[in-house]
């Protein structure tokens, strides 16, 4: 990459009516975490001199969940141009590349991020990432000339039914060079099929200005758009991939990797074995050698070298498993540690309590702390 100087504008104001949802869009969580969250941690592989969120009226939800982040109010939903729009007190003064991401766009690499800025800082007044989706779509299509540069980006609802045979979709990822930004932002206007400003315009008024622009291409599992709950279960599944490989590379065996499910935050050590149909929420650190059995439920528990878990074990935020300690069918954990080599190997509910190395839990036992 090049040493120009890098601010990144997040669009995050949308309603994300399709959603049927009483929160807003990007706050929807991906693994345990907020699709915006997902972003962001990203975007911030790419060290940028400033990053900046849009948000609309009514979202302190999402500016808390973003802080320490700047956040920037779209007063009236107006279209993505008009959210741009909303960031330009934040970016006064800044003339390097300024790289627009979609909040309900997030899975999108740092590498792919830095390919599209990179075109940038190469001369292109604009740029956009591209790719070719598989299945039907409502994605924004690129008009490309015999040179491969970009034209322009037709909306699904505008497009010709010539248009929309184009297969070269807009994936929504945008970079500037932030000397023309606020100036083609100015000249956008709102006819069109949904009356708003579209970002995606700023191709036409780059190319009109004798401006080069420019298409990279991606690939559509990091670059499809989550606008309903059947796009989140879609990113979901991209998400849970990944993390399954990980766990793999990292030297655990999962023996039917698509029944496994992480949180974005799971350890898992070596040799570590999870049979299928299990499911880690948020908090868990498996030492190494752990064997993890089938339709076991984990979360903020703490597994220590050796242990065997489940089958149909739940172990609850501050469950502690000591070396070597079993905890069998049917028991429930919670703030409470197993000392090495303990086992509670049949239906127990073991709550706020030490259990020594070494003791043996009998089937049925309870311990809690009522209030
Ligand atoms: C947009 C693109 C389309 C592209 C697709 C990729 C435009 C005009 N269209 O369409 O070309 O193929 O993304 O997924 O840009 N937002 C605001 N304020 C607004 C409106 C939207 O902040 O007033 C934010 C939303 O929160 C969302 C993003 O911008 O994160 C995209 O908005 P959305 O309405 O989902 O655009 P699409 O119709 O998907
Ligand atoms: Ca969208």
């Amino acid at each position: 990459m090049t040493d120009i100087a890098l601010a990144i504008v997040v669009l995050a104001a949308g309603k994300g009516t399709r959603m049927r949802s009483d929160l807003p869009k990007v706050m929807h969580q991906l693994a345990g975490r907020p699709m915006i969250t997902h972003l962001l941690d990203t975007a911030a592989e790419l060290s940028p001199e400033r990053v900046v969120v849009v948000v609309g009226p009514d979202m302190d939800m999402v500016a808390d969940t973003v802080a320490p982040h700047r956040t920037c109010v779209q007063a009236e939903r107006n279209g993505t141009g008009g959210a741009v729009k909303a960031a330009r007190d934040a970016l006064d003064g800044f003339d390097g590349t300024v790289l627009v991401l979609y909040g309900d766009t997030p899975l999108v690499t740092a590498d792919t991020m830095r390919r599209a800025a990179a075109a940038c800082s190469e001369g292109a007044a604009v740029s956009v990432l591209g790719f070719r989706p598989s299945h039907f779509h409502q994605y924004g299509r690129l008009i490309t000339n015999e040179d491969g540069g970009l034209e322009a980006i037709i909306e699904a609802k505008d497009a010709s039914p010539e248009a929309l045979e184009v297969n070269l979709c807009n994936s929504g990822v945008m970079a500037f060079d932030g000397r023309h930004l606020m100036g083609l932002l100015d000249r956008l206007d709102t006819n069109n099929a949904k009356n708003e400003y579209y970002l995606t315009e700023t191709v036409t008024l780059a190319r009109a200005d004798g401006h080069m622009a420019a298409v990279v291409e991606g690939e559509e599992d990091e670059l499809l758009g989550v606008n309903s709950r059947a796009d989140l279960a879609i990113a979901e599944a991209v998400v849970q991939d990944t993390l399954r490989a990980r766990a793999m590379a990292g030297g655990a065996t999962l023996v039917d990797p698509g029944t496994v499910w992480f949180h974005h935050d799971t350890q898992l050590g070596r040799d570590v074995v999870v049979q299928p149909n299990v499911v880690f929420g948020p908090g868990v650190r498996v030492a190494d050698g752990v064997n993890i059995r089938a339709f076991s439920h984990l979360e903020g528990a703490d597994v220590e070298d050796g242990a065997v878990v489940g089958p149909y074990a739940r172990l609850r935020p501050g469950a502690k498993i000591g070396a070597g300690a079993r905890v069998g069918n049917f028991v429930e954990i919670k703030n409470a540690d197993l000392g090495e080599g303990a086992k509670a190997n049949h239906l127990s509910y073991v709550g706020d309590a030490h259990v020594g190395a070494g003791a043996n839990i009998g089937a049925g036992t309870i311990t809690c702390n009522y209030d």
